[in-house]
């Protein structure tokens, strides 16, 4: 069996590690009994990813000597709410759950969202453990103890920080992740490299056939790279007080297109758009050479994201982000690049080169 690739991730009251390795999933059972001595151990998974994977990390952790039962809820984000959580709560809680009893959430970042939020909430509090299958849980929304639901206010407003116990990541789970899904998860690995390494944008331009080919040697490399990245920011800035923000690259101009255009882009999608939208805004403001953003906006295309052609109106994306800077009171924040691998907080950016930034991506 080949040694998984392992991310210590270390933040105040929980270290915990991450670890990458195709075929991990049908370990889980024996790696999480190191962790844990319950019993039982809850699987919270959605109505798709359930169907594909449930029985096999069931059958894991009974290898493991637990006694699993699974929670099913229907798929989606619009499904990210609180109403499906006390769904949940019905499923598990009239079955003899004690405080060392885990929750594992399998499946996307829906079911990490939620189900780390059952995990922070029931007893108050029991050990949670990730096993993401998608791109973007794996790399993005797995690290970090973020969790949560939507409300119809907004996205996100009800959660808790719940680190994990552990994360196991199975990189051959992708090969049923829808591909546009797995295209937004790049949008996140594209940024990544962005705000932090120079080298690893590099090799991403080389290897984008090979994520995109499911090549699983180069996806578990990929995906274990930006577990490392996400694990750093987070490691820096736990409670997002400060460089957390970081990670928002790309993603003040993502937020508007997405919302504009009712969804029709993904949130990948809108990523890949606001990345390039803030690089050309950079290169308006002599921040970045001219180059370096052509190599984004080339990278975004390589990886079948969207570079241009967006229909709404520049006034429109302008005018929502000011609404943004409204709501939160005081000055729209930008997450520029001043070159590849390092970003800057800046919120003093002209509405010019915003204007500029837009006007590039449609
Ligand atoms: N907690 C955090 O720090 C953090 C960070 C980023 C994003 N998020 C959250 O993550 C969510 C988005 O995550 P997502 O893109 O994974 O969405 P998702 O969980 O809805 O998954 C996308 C779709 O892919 C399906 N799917 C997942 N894995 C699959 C597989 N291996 N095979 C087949 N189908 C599969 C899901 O059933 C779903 O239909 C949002 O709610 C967002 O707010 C959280
Ligand atoms: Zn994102």
């Amino acid at each position: 069996m080949a040694e998984a690739r392992v991310i210590g991730v270390n933040v105040p009251g929980a270290a915990y590690e991450v670890l990458v390795r195709p075929g991990l999933l049908e370990d889980v059972g024996r790696l999480l009994r190191r962790l844990s001595s319950a019993k039982r151990a809850v699987v919270i998974t959605d109505s798709q990813v359930g169907p594909l994977y449930a029985e096999k990390a069931a059958a894991s952790l009974r290898e493991g000597g637990f006694d699993p039962i699974v929670a099913t809820f229907p798929a989606g984000e619009d499904n990210k709410t609180i109403e499906t959580v006390c769904a949940i709560y019905d499923q598990i809680l009239p079955k003899a759950i004690d405080r060392a009893v885990p929750v594992v959430a399998l499946g996307g970042g829906v079911a990490g969202d939620m189900a780390g939020f059952v995990a922070a909430t029931i007893l108050r509090g029991v050990p949670f453990v990730q096993v993401p299958t998608s791109l973007l849980a794996m790399v993005d929304a797995s690290v970090g103890g973020k969790t949560g639901v939507n409300h119809r206010v907004g996205k996100n407003l009800i959660g808790a920080f719940h680190q994990p116990l552990a994360v196991f990541i199975d990189p051959q789970t992708l090969r049923t992740l829808p591909p546009r899904e797995l295209r937004g998860g790049l949008a996140e690995c594209i940024k990544h490299d962005i705000i932090r390494d120079a080298e690893g944008f590099a090799q991403l331009e080389t290897n984008i056939a090979r994520a995109l080919a499911l090549d699983m040697e180069y996806l578990s490399e990929l995906v274990a790279h930006n577990v490392a990245i996400k694990a750093r920011v987070v490691e820096a800035d736990p409670l997002e007080k400060g460089e957390r923000a970081h990670l928002n690259f790309g993603h003040t101009f993502a937020h508007a297109i997405e919302t504009l255009s009712h969804y029709a882009y993904s949130h990948g999608e809108a990523v890949a758009l606001g990345m390039i939208a803030a690089a050309r805004t950079a290169v308006h403001m002599g921040m970045l050479d001219s180059a370096s953003a052509e190599r984004i906006a080339a990278l975004v295309r390589a990886a079948g994201l969207p570079a241009g052609g967006m229909s709404i109106p520049t006034g429109e994306v302008i005018g929502a982000l000011i609404y943004d800077k409204k709501v939160r009171g005081g000055r729209v924040r930008f997450v520029l690049p001043e070159r590849l691998g390092r970003v800057v907080i800046r919120d003093d950016v002209p509405e010019d080169a915003v204007r500029a930034g837009v006007e590039s991506i449609r």
